[in-house]
C-alpha cells in the first residue's frame, strides 16, 4: 500500500468513528467566524468575496467558518470520509463549497494564481516532500496572497517513549529519510497513519525558497503544569509539537515591492 492509501484509510476510519479532528464548525464558533479561525490576526479584516483554499482540511471545520465568513471555498483532501463532513455541513446550513478529493502535493486540477488564501493544518507530516506542496501553493496563489499553515514539528516526532525519569527520549534520527517508525509514545501521531519529518530547512527553508517571506511564527502552546505525568500535554512541557506559520506569496510583477510584515493587506 502507498502512503497515500495508508493515510486516506487512516482518516477515513478517523473521520466515521468521529475523531476530535472531525468536527464541524459549531453554531457558536461561527458567530464570530474569522476569530474562530484566527486568534492571532493573521487573516485581513475581511474574508467576503475572497478565494480561499482549504488544503488537507476536510471535516467541516475551516471550509464553514470560511464560507460563514463570506470566501468562495473550495476544499481539497484525500479522505472522502472528512470531504463528506464538509458537503454535509455546507448543504445543512445552505453554503456553498467546492470539495476536491486529491493530494496536497498535486492540485494539477487547481489553476494558477485563483486563490488569495491558502489555510493548512497540520498535514505536511503525511507526505515526503513539503517542498512539492509548497510550489503547488506558491503557483494557486495570486500575488501578495496568504498562506497560513501549521505543521507538526520535527523534535517531537523524534520522540519515542518516557524514560525512568518521566523525560523524553528522541529515539529518531534528525535526517531520517522515509516513513516514520511507530513509535511507543504516539501523543502526536494518528493511528496507521504514515507520517514523515520535515527538518526546519524544510518547513521554513522550502517555503522562502518556493517564493514565500514569513510574516509570523508561532508555537501553539500545549504545555499543562497541572497535567499528569505521560498525558500528552505533560510531554509538552518537554517539547512543542506544533509550529504555525504566517507567509505571503512574493510578487511575480518584476520590479514590484516586496511584501513586509507591516504592509495592510488590501485584496
Ligand atoms: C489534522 S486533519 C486536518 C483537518 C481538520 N479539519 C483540522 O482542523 O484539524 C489532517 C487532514 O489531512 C488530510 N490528508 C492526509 N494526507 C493528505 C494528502 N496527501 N493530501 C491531502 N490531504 C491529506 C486528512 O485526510 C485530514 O483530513
Amino acid at each position: 500500500m502507498s502512503h497515500l492509501d495508508e493515510n486516506r484509510a487512516a482518516w477515513n476510519r478517523l473521520a466515521d468513528s468521529g475523531s476530535q479532528f472531525a468536527t464541524v464548525a459549531t453554531d457558536d464558533e461561527c458567530r464570530e467566524p474569522l476569530k474562530t479561525l484566527d486568534s492571532r490576526n493573521w487573516l485581513p479584516a475581511s474574508v467576503h468575496g475572497l478565494d480561499v483554499l482549504c488544503l488537507a482540511s476536510g471535516g467541516g471545520w475551516q471550509s464553514i467558518l470560511y464560507a460563514v465568513a463570506g470566501a468562495r471555498v473550495t476544499v481539497v483532501d484525500l479522505s472522502s470520509s472528512m470531504l463528506a463532513l464538509d458537503r454535509r455541513e455546507s448543504a445543512r446550513r445552505g453554503l456553498n463549497v467546492r470539495t476536491i478529493e486529491a493530494s496536497m502535493d498535486d492540485l494539477s486540477m487547481l489553476g494558477d494564481q485563483t486563490f488569495d488564501i491558502v489555510h493548512q493544518p497540520v498535514s505536511t507530516c503525511y507526505v515526503p516532500s513539503i517542498a512539492k506542496v509548497y510550489a503547488e501553493i506558491a503557483r494557486v496563489l495570486r500575488d501578495d496572497g496568504l498562506y497560513i499553515s501549521q505543521h507538526k514539528q520535527p523534535t517531537s516526532l523524534q520522540v519515542t517513549r518516557r524514560d525512568a525519569q518521566n523525560k523524553y527520549v528522541v529515539g529518531i534520527e534528525y535526517y531520517i529519510e522515509g516513513p516514520l517508525p511507530t513509535a511507543p509514545d504516539d501523543s502526536y501521531r494518528e493511528a496507521n497513519a504514515t507520517e514523515y519529518l520535515h527538518r526546519w530547512d524544510n518547513l521554513v527553508g522550502d517555503l522562502c525558497r518556493a517564493g514565500f517571506v514569513i510574516e509570523d511564527l508561532r508555537e501553539p502552546l500545549r504545555a499543562d503544569y497541572s497535567a499528569p505525568v505521560g498525558h500528552f500535554r505533560y510531554r509538552g512541557r518537554f517539547t512543542p509539537p506544533y509550529v504555525r506559520l504566517k507567509a505571503r506569496r512574493v510578487s511575480r510583477t518584476p520590479g514590484s515591492d516586496p511584501p513586509t510584515a507591516n504592509k495592510i493587506w488590501t485584496p
